[in-house]
């Protein structure tokens, strides 16, 4: 009886822990709450060793991801794998066996907040084998330096150098892959490094070779407004919480972390910010920039008063190499065919939706693919255990576009 009772405790306790309200429309809600219990976990108890002074919550995070999803290079009969550096950045090689003589090649900036993850976890690892076979394409998964140890612009500039050296006559050369078709892609804070590759290089004349296209995953693109309507709108969905974004942020520039209740007030961008220009913030005017459907009855939260000096602190809050959407018009003009992918229930939904328009304005031919069932981070979610059902079907389309124009 005492055991039942306690059995019958533990599971409300566990399915109080997992529940949490969702909103309707989101792609499989249960499994989204059982990922979500899962890094919630993770999360804490990275924070409880942080507080001990035990570790560096990220390293806990990263150490207990490693464990659970870094694999080995395998080669299987259809893809040879292997670990390079590319450009001096640690990198994944799939290069597919057989096929044409000349291949397609991407190069592949993963997710994780610029702090977290590896091309070498499965998820990325099985994402980047199936690109391969699927394209019959050469995938160059890099491994940039991640913080806190790094802090932007290193990330980027990882970034850069492998992307320099994957357009290099050599590395095409040796992996047989053709110069005219080449792409730059990644996810979330991969596809802020790939936006970012992609506006540096199109502007850079020593180049022979360009990309011809840029495949955009959800991908976080600007820190001055945390209240844009997707902000809003899924502050509370998981597993990109509102406030983990501005931390990530944060972390990524170098930043001390106690500015995070200021960034989450948009104090950072009050109009008693001298360092912010009107056409800076027209960049990201999101009441011109979205369509009516997706500001739904969300209100801009602009401040007269704030924290002024914040952005003379933290300068790189406004550089475009951090921020792609603050990018000029002329240098978005360069940029090559685009492809972003967005979903309804993401907090940086509207990064991607602001980018698309901006391209558009500057005369990229961009496809944008929403998912209205999609959350942030369903791509990597494809495969087994998880099998999300949007996952999968982003990551056929993802794949597909990338058949059709690279
Ligand atoms: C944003 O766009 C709206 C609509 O075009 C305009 O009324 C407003 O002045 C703009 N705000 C800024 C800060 O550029
Ligand atoms: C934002 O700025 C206002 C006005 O200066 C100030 O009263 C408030 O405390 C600030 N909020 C945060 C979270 O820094």
């Amino acid at each position: 009886m005492r055991l039942r009772l306690a059995g019958a405790v533990l599971l409300s306790a566990a399915a109080y822990y997992v529940y949490l309200p969702l909103p309707s429309g989101v792609s499989e809600p249960w499994k989204l709450m059982l990922l979500d219990a899962l890094f919630r976990s993770f999360m804490q108890a990275s924070d409880v060793a942080h507080t001990l002074g035990v570790c560096h919550r990220v390293h806990l995070l990263n150490r207990l991801v490693s464990w659970v999803e870094v694999i080995e290079a395998r080669s299987c009969p259809a893809v040879q794998v292997t670990d390079i550096r590319l450009g001096g950045v640690p990198t994944r090689v799939f290069q597919p066996n057989g096929g044409k003589n000349l291949k397609r090649g991407v190069v592949y900036f993963h997710g994780g907040g610029w702090a977290l993850g590896s091309g070498r976890m499965r998820s990325y690892d099985r994402l980047c084998r199936k690109m391969a076979e699927d394209l019959d394409a050469v995938i160059m998964s890099v491994d940039y330096r991640l913080a806190p140890e790094a802090v932007f612009p290193d990330q980027y500039h990882d970034a850069l150098a492998a992307s320099r050296a994957f357009l290099s006559s050599e590395v095409l050369h040796k992996h047989s892959i053709d110069p005219e078709r080449v792409s730059v892609s990644g996810d979330s804070a991969g596809g802020n490094l790939a936006a970012a590759v992609a506006q540096e290089l199109a502007s850079d004349e020593t180049l022979n070779v360009r990309f011809k296209t840029q495949a955009l995953i959800y991908p976080v693109l600007q820190a001055l407004d945390f209240h844009t309507p997707s902000y809003q709108q899924n502050q509370a969905v998981p597993i990109l919480y509102r406030p983990v974004m501005a931390r990530f942020w944060l972390q990524y520039l170098g930043a001390s972390p106690s500015l995070e209740p200021v960034l989450l007030a948009n104090n950072h961008t009050a109009l008693d910010q001298p360092s912010i220009s009107a056409a800076t913030r027209s960049k990201l005017n999101w009441t011109a920039l979205l369509p009516a459907e997706r500001r739904k009855h969300f209100r801009p939260v602009v401040k007269a008063t704030g924290s002024p000096g914040v952005v003379g602190e933290v300068p790189a809050l406004t550089d475009a190499r951090a921020a792609p959407l603050l990018a000029e018009q002329p240098v978005l003009s360069r940029t090559p065919k685009a492809y972003v992918m967005t979903c309804e229930f993401d907090v940086l939904r509207d990064d991607g939706l602001m980018y698309v328009r901006r391209l558009q304005d500057a005369g990229v031919a961009v496809t944008s693919d929403h998912y209205e069932d999609g959350f942030h981070g369903c791509m990597v979610f494809a495969y087994p255990p998880m099998m999300s059902s949007v996952g999968e079907r982003s990551m056929n389309n993802y794949i597909r576009w990338l058949d059709q124009n690279l």
